[in-house]
């Protein structure tokens, strides 16, 4: 269904809901510039209804969480709501932990190696990623890291351990350890940098190093996609080096990139995956999968977990995540995000000979183009237009990368072929516009 090119974004309501914020939240947290507000009322499928009663065309999956489509697991969430909303995490779990941690099980380790995975769960992607650094620490005894330039892993003092993306980083620099090495991260087709990469990565001292963390492909980083041999270069190196290899597959995981997980694009079997997002479609949980053998560095609980919280496994949470693998695990799924990915790349590479656009990238359902201005330099100002202009039009789209000049593209599988020729229209009239060029 495509939207009927409202021009009422922002409306009334959105605006009046923004100046009601303004006063009771943390300002550094929802951007309210007074030509963005959208509040959501309700959302189904690849659409999203705002509070003026706006219907939206969601081009971000909601920060790659609707995967399977807006109230994918609804139906799940009712159920268990009318049986039990919180249970007692570690010490009397809901029974349906126990099949949510079967089945991450059965998607990772025992796909890849026929060996069990264990699961530490989580609420956040970031305590995910915490509770892989922590597993680390147990393995190796080290507590070193090597991370990627660009990295997104979460917020948490422990994942920002691994942030690539300064910025994020540099505030509370002075509550970090300084036990991270950060390499760049390699782009497909930049020959030159992955030389060089290669070469900073055989002069790591791996002595202090217990993890390397990476995500197979950068999502917030301006969705980067690195060679194939990229992951199969860093299990070497952590098998040679005896260092915990942790894939983060917030993002990509879970058939967002045309595969199962990232790592399967090569072949790579990780120590420990990081997975969040569209495990629940829609439910703070998430988990760290390891192998068994690796997991087992933890030792027995005799009643007072190391690392555990309040809501870990909550029960709506799991038979979300529950609903949700299930369909994720069918190879059906994977072949619609292959399918799709490629119907929309076909699409969205027509728009290369338009204004700013310098390069079009993506594997699946998790695309990008990436805007330059003539001279070169990322033009993060013309992305931030684009995506305004684009809300107008009733399309939600977000840049990313450190300088916001890659407009991402992240739907969910269910987007049809009117949709995605409708959204390359808009962008490429957009762009002219912008460009000062009459369609
Ligand atoms: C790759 C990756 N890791 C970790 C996170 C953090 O997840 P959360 O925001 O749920 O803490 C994100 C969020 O965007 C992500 O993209």
């Amino acid at each position: 269904m495509l939207p009927e090119l409202v021009t009422s974004i922002p409306g009334p309501e959105s605006l009046r809901l923004a100046a009601r914020l303004k006063e009771v939240e943390c300002r550094n947290t929802t951007y309210l510039s007074p030509d963005w507000p959208v509040f959501w009322e309700r959302a189904e499928g690849v659409n999203v209804w705002d509070a003026d009663g706006n219907r939206l065309l969601d081009f971000t999956s909601a920060f790659g969480v609707a995967t399977l489509g807006h109230g994918f697991s609804a139906k799940a969430v009712a159920e268990q709501s009318g049986l039990l909303v919180h249970a007692m995490g570690d010490v009397h779990p809901a029974r349906l932990k126990v099949e949510l941690c079967e089945r991450l099980s059965a998607i990772t380790f025992e796909r890849w190696t026929g060996e069990k995975g264990k699961t530490l769960l989580g609420n956040s992607g970031f305590e995910a990623v915490e509770a892989a650094l922590k597993t680390a620490v147990m393995v190796t005894g080290r507590s070193g890291i090597l991370s990627f330039e660009g990295a997104y892993h979460g917020l948490g003092y422990g994942a920002l351990l691994g942030a690539g993306i300064e910025w994020f980083r540099a505030p509370f620099e002075k509550q970090l350890s300084d036990v991270t090495r950060r390499l760049p991260f390699p782009k497909l087709g930049d020959y030159e940098s992955w030389n060089g990469i290669l070469t900073a990565l055989q002069s790591v001292d791996p002595s202090a190093i217990g993890a390397v963390l990476v995500e197979p492909m950068q999502g917030r980083g301006g969705i980067v996609i690195p060679p194939v041999e990229f992951l199969c270069e860093l299990r070497s190196w952590c098998d040679e080096h005896a260092v915990v290899l942790i894939l983060d597959e917030i993002y990509t995981g879970l058939n967002r990139t045309g595969k199962p997980f990232g790592c399967d694009w090569s072949d790579t079997v990780p120590d420990l995956i990081c997975l969040g997002k569209s495990l629940s479609g829609g439910f703070p949980i998430s988990a760290c999968v390891g192998k068994a053998s690796i997991m087992d560095a933890w030792p027995e609980t005799h009643g007072e977990a190391l690392h555990t919280s309040t809501f870990l496994g909550n029960p709506l949470g799991c038979a979300m995540a529950i609903a949700s693998l299930e369909t994720h695990a069918d190879p059906v799924t994977t072949r619609l995000a292959w399918d799709r990915g490629n119907d929309m790349g076909a699409a969205f590479r027509e728009l290369c000979d338009e204004p700013f656009v310098a390069e079009w990238r993506g594997v699946g359902l998790m695309q990008a183009i990436e805007l330059r201005h003539a001279d070169g330099r990322p033009a993060g100002d013309v992305c931030i237009d684009l995506v305004k202009g684009l809300l107008k039009d009733g399309i939600l789209v977000l840049p990313d990368a450190p300088e916001g000049h890659v407009l991402a593209l992240t739907p969910p599988l269910g987007i049809s072929d009117e949709e995605i020729a409708f959204v390359v229209e808009r962008i490429r009239v957009r762009l002219r516009e912008l460009g000062g060029i009459s369609s």
